[in-house]
């Protein structure tokens, strides 16, 4: 291929990197190849650079068609998050798919990896789609509560039809190539040599009269109903993202083409300057910073193919198949046989139920089976890469399992606790090697929730910090690093919330109205519904130790319920009563009876004043973890309550939330 404008750097001024958009010639066929890592997003450069490149290319006589490229690993997949707290700079993403759909020459996208957002709204607005047979697509503004923005819901229709064009638009889920080529957002699947199989394509259509651009095709009529229906079947995301997304489809249903492109366009920038998006791109751009934090970038994380689990209970048995659904080997030890045989079972039931979910194919649950031992005999985790310790939360049975692992185990192995209150420092006092130590704190169910807390102890070597990340990576976890406090990041501000909706039920406000409150607020349980489920009991015999062993602890409202039989759901008494086998939480008069002389005051609140007044409570604690350097930053925290604790994504996590009230920018301070 000829090299027509490669030293061209359009827009891009750093002199030591390809140029951002170049130009080369196969024949009567340009292909403009953009090299923007890692996701080849439209940033304002990459757009001007496009409008230039069209400008230059229907002026160019001796071309016919164009391919639009992508070097690296994907096509375009999305815009620059970087710009979405900037005011739009032109030329805008519309226009741009707009010059590309108006262009003299027919444009062909050729895509890999993923078209997403506005990569396929450019992709649109080129005359035809070839794709690799891996390829994605996909409108997820939705995810970041927006909608798209140049034309998503308005051409996405005209290819696909209304359906696809609503579940794609409405829940941001990606489709294949097989489904795009069947539903008509492609227009052929190519083989392994993309740029060269497009070319052929271009140089096929150019003998055939071209299809109309795509904003020229017809829209199929809908059935009656069609927009209650679609709004009806809305997924429960939190927030009214996919409620616009089925209003925008709606217009470009029911107007002419210019006016449904400018509501799309006036309802994207509304979200985007809203504080749903920018709480749920503040917890977007958190999560994909947390797996690889800066910091350890250059240290090299040890093997993670052989694990050992100490303890099959509830969070050993998840830890478990996490690691055989990571295509890990593991080694099981438990006390006794029974015990061995209960944990198999356990371990066995969570991956029987993945491929009953579809999420493990029946020969992947083989394969993970044949990788999983179990035995009571410690000696063989002799050659392991990392051990994780799950038994009973004690410290004596704690410090008796790292005393035989310390000398079982080669130096090499990284031993880890899954303690949840425990200081890791007292569990592995005075054992060789204290550099390979850390703690990593799994979340029930272990195999289900994103959150891993990585506790380095003082002496913990970088690298096992980087290898405690790097099994966050492998199991597909969010890891976050937490310095060492009672309860580490989550289960400390828990405390500190729990503890705060006590102290609203003394002054008088209704037990049933602070979860309703928490509910409205997006939360899925309010605290006290929440304890009756889980059962009041574990922190209540958690209190009683610290009592017993000589530590002030106030009594709590809970403590009242659990001295009087009340356990929660289990007991079908908590701080609610419940119907025989129904879980409805009931209003209890006994409880009420039971705090009568706890509840002193006659407060009223709003639910808004009263989850506002929750969420400051933990963002507080938040504020006080940070001070301390138990957390690294506030989007930490942040994270750590979306992923392990319930907290609504769509509010961005307690600090956000409440800096956002004050009028302080995480963004300033980061
Ligand atoms: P569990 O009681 O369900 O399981 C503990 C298991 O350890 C039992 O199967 C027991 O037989 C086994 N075990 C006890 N001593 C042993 C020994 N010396 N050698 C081998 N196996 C032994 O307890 P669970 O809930 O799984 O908790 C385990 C640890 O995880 C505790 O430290 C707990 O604080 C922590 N954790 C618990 C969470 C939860 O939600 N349950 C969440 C996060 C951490």
């Amino acid at each position: 291929m000829a090299d027509k404008y490669g030293t061209d750097r359009m827009n891009d001024l750093s002199h030591d990197r390809p140029p951002l958009l170049s130009v080369e010639t196969d024949g009567d066929i340009a292909v403009v190849r953009l090299d923007n890592p890692p996701v080849s997003a439209t940033s304002d450069a990459v757009r001007a650079g496009l409008i230039d490149v069209v400008t230059r290319l229907d002026a160019d006589d001796t071309v016919r068609a164009v391919v639009l490229s992508c070097a690296g690993r994907t096509f375009i997949a999305g815009g620059d998050m970087k710009e979405f707290d900037r005011p739009p700079q032109e030329p805008h993403l519309p226009d741009v798919v707009a010059r590309i759909e108006t262009a003299a020459k027919p444009w062909i996208a050729a895509i890999h990896g993923s078209a997403l957002g506005g990569g396929l709204e450019i992709a649109m607005g080129c005359r035809f789609r070839v794709a690799q047979a891996g390829a994605r697509f996909g409108l997820p503004e939705v995810t970041l509560g927006l909608i798209p923005g140049a034309s998503g819901t308005v051409r996405t229709p005209r290819l696909t039809g209304m359906d696809l064009a609503l579940r794609m638009a409405t829940t941001g889920s990606p489709i294949t190539a097989t489904e795009a080529l069947e539903a008509g957002l492609i227009d052929a699947v190519t083989g392994e040599d993309l740029v060269a199989d497009a070319v052929g394509f271009a140089r096929a259509a150019l003998t055939r009269p071209l299809p109309p651009v795509t904003s020229e095709r017809p829209l199929s009529p809908l059935p009656n109903g069609f927009w209650a229906e679609a709004r009806a079947a809305l997924p429960r995301l939190g927030h009214d993202a996919p409620l616009h997304a089925v209003e925008s489809l709606r217009f470009a249903s029911e107007r002419p083409l210019t006016e449904a492109l400018r509501h799309e366009r006036k309802t994207f920038l509304a979200l985007r300057s809203g504080a749903t998006s920018c709480a749920l791109r503040h917890v977007f751009l958190a999560e994909r910073a947390a797996p690889r934090p800066a910091r350890l970038k250059q240290i090299t994380p040890r093997p993670l193919d052989r694990i050992g689990v100490i303890g099959g209970g509830t969070m050993g048995a998840g830890i478990a198949a996490a690691c055989l659904l990571a295509g890990s080997n593991v080694i099981l030890i438990e006390r006794n046989a029974e015990a061995v045989e209960q944990g198999m079972q356990r371990i066995d039931d969570i991956l029987s139920g993945a491929v009953t979910r579809g999420k493990l194919t029946p020969d992947g649950y083989d394969f993970a089976i044949a990788s999983l031992k179990a035995n009571t005999d410690y000696a063989r985790l002799k050659d392991r890469d990392l051990v994780i310790e799950a038994v009973f939360e004690d410290l004596a049975v704690k410090r008796e399992v790292f005393l035989t692992l310390s000398e079982v185990c080669g130096p090499r192995t990284v031993l880890a606790t899954n303690t949840s209150y425990l200081d890791p420092r007292e569990i592995v006092a005075d054992l060789p090697h204290p550099e390979r130590f850390i703690g990593l704190h799994f979340f029930s169910p272990a195999h289900v929730m994103k959150l891993l807390e990585i506790v380095p102890l003082p002496d913990t070597a970088q690298e096992v910090l980087a290898t405690g990340f790097a099994l966050g990576r492998k199991l597909n976890k969010i890891p976050v690093e937490t310095g060492i406090c009672e309860g580490f990041i989550g289960n400390r501000i828990l405390k500190r919330y729990r503890a705060e909706a006590e102290s609203l039920v003394t002054q008088g406000i209704a037990i049933p109205e602070i979860d309703a409150a928490m509910r409205d607020y997006g939360f899925r349980m309010g605290p006290f519904e929440a304890q009756d489920m889980g059962g009041l009991d574990i922190a209540f015999l958690q209190r009683e130790g610290a009592r017993a062993a000589g530590q002030a602890v106030p009594e709590t409202l809970g403590d009242i319920l659990v001295r009087a039989g009340r356990k929660g759901q289990k007991t079908r008494a908590g701080w609610y009563d419940y119907d025989k086998g129904a879980r409805r939480p009931l209003p209890s008069t006994t409880v009420e009876a039971l705090l009568a002389k706890q509840i002193t005051g006659s407060r009223s609140m709003t639910r808004d004043a009263i989850a506002t007044h929750l969420v400051a409570t933990m963002s507080g604690e938040g504020e006080a973890i940070l001070k301390e350097g138990v957390a690294r930053s506030p989007a930490d925290i942040d994270l750590v309550k979306v992923h392990g604790y319930g907290f609504p994504r769509w509010k961005g996590g307690p600090m956000h939330a409440s800096r956002k009230q004050e009028g302080v920018s995480e963004y300033e301070e980061a």
